[in-house]
């Protein structure tokens, strides 16, 4: 038994070794080794609604949650600075707000870094540095990516009663955080520094990108007017806000643009402003693309349903009325799937009526899954994306709509040999009740998102 199991026992041993070996394997088991064995400085990374707290975490958590310990002394401002790829300016923006902030508002301010996990380890170089600065966080977050988002789950672990909003590449010069508190204490809501008033500008930007900051504006003017024209720059992302004004509010942005989001959604009544220039880049590189200027439009129209009287009316609802249109718009090129799927089944191939309409049928389900888990539902399916739960989700979800398939033909009957409605109105009405049950039942059980706290 022992000459077996110690002959079994080698061959296990030579298996894990085998295992091990190969470098991805490796690499997990170092990650998963040092993250037991060294006690990372790291907050941890709320999940859930992107909502601010009315009181700082730690007033809410009379367990002693350990990730947010009750600070050693009252904190009045924190500022966010989100972080992508800043390895070689991350000591410096640290090193110059700590200077500043320690003789204005020394042991009530601290410094919350944001990092999505980047690959130059920004996270890492950041953790190494809280020892020297002990009015530093830093946050990794490991499943979420996007500038707006990584700058509230900054602020929803955050302690101050005021929050802010940093570049962490210098490019916002840190010495106009004077005078956007000087405001703060003044009494506004928010204090925005803008490249557009009085002692604001740009360095040395090309012709291009003026034009193409201008015409985000004019385009924010032309949809969210209500919004975009209540201060000069809409598109800077450097400001801060009293904790009091977006609080409790569910925040919902897309990319870049988090000061729009936070006219949009919070109680802002005094705005100040504050000119400053917008300095060049010294190291590293700007990550706007193309996929900025989407996410930006997306956000505009976002913000208008909101905003609008479906917005309205889905809030007293509290229904979702921006993800029930998306899902609309998915459904849509669902059916042009089927339809196309079955024409070219039945008609191209001869592949039998009810084969031709189940197979198109299944094809239009795969599509819908696909576009409803990376863009109707994506901010939720990020937060798991472990391929085990993306096939769970597939499976609720092809069962949920096969139900509904089931219950549009019911309701068809229904709502035609029964009710002696027009077979056309009744299918129309039929397919209006199972996208509801579709996009609610999907919602609630297929999307959901388990909280682990
Ligand atoms: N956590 C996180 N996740 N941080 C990000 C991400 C992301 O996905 N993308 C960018 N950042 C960080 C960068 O590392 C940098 O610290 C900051 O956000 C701004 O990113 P840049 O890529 O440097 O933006 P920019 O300089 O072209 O534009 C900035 O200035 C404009 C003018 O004020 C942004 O703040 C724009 O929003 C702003 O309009
Ligand atoms: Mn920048």
């Amino acid at each position: 038994m022992l000459k077996m199991l110690s002959s079994r026992s080698h061959n296990t041993g030579l298996a894990v070794l085998l295992y091990t070996a190969s470098s991805a394997n490796f690499r997990k088991l170092y990650d998963y080794l040092m993250l037991t064995t060294q006690q990372h400085n790291l907050l941890s990374t709320p999940t859930g609604a992107l909502q601010v707290s009315r009181k700082p975490l730690w007033l809410d958590d009379r367990k002693g949650n350990p990730s947010n310990p009750k600070p050693l002394y009252p904190v009045l401002f924190s500022l966010v600075v989100p972080t992508y790829n800043e390895g070689s300016n991350i000591h410096a923006i640290v090193q110059r707000l700590s200077q500043l902030l320690d003789a204005a508002l020394p042991n009530a301010y601290e410094l919350i870094i944001v990092d999505d996990d980047s690959p130059d380890q920004t996270w890492e170089q950041a953790e190494s540095l809280i020892a020297e600065y002990p009015n530093l966080r830093v946050m990794r977050r490991q499943h979420e990516r996007g500038l707006s988002t990584a700058v509230i789950r900054g602020w929803q672990a955050a302690q101050g009663e005021i929050l802010g909003v940093i570049d962490g590449d210098l490019q916002h010069p840190p010495e106009a955080l004077m005078q956007l508190l000087a405001a703060m204490e003044q009494g506004a809501d928010l204090a925005v520094a803008s490249r557009h008033v009085d002692g604001g500008g740009v360095s040395s930007w090309s012709a291009s990108r003026r034009f193409l900051s201008r015409g985000a504006q004019l385009l924010g003017l032309v949809l969210l007017p209500q919004v975009v024209s209540r201060v000069s720059d809409p598109m800077s992302g450097y400001f801060l806000v009293r904790r009091g004004a977006i609080a409790g509010e569910v925040l919902d942005p897309v990319g870049y643009k988090i000061l729009i989001e936070v006219l949009g959604r919070g109680a802002i009544a005094e705005i100040a402003e504050v000119g400053y220039v917008f300095q060049e880049r010294e190291a590293g590189e700007s990550k706007v693309t193309w996929k900025q200027y989407f996410d930006y439009l997306q956000h505009l129209l976002r913000l208008r349903i909101s905003s609008g009287r479906l917005g309205r009316l889905g809030r007293k609802l509290n229904f979702p009325v921006a993800r029930f249109l998306k899902f609309g718009v998915v459904g849509l090129s669902g059916l042009a799937v089927d339809m196309t799927a079955f024409y070219l089944l039945f008609s191209v191939f001869s592949f039998g009526l009810t084969r031709s309409a189940i197979v198109a049928a299944e094809l239009a389900i795969f599509n819908n899954f696909i576009w409803n888990d990376r863009w109707t539902f994506g901010d939720l399916s990020q937060q798991q994306p472990q391929k085990r739960l993306v096939i769970k989700r597939f499976l609720k979800f092809n069962i949920i709509c096969t139900m509904g398939l089931i219950l549009n033909v019911l309701l068809l009957n229904l709502f035609v040999n029964w009710l002696n409605v027009n077979p056309y109105v009744g299918k129309l009405m039929a397919i209006a009740v199972v996208t509801l049950w579709n996009f609610w039942i999907n919602l609630k059980l297929s999307w959901r998102v388990t909280q682990v706290k």
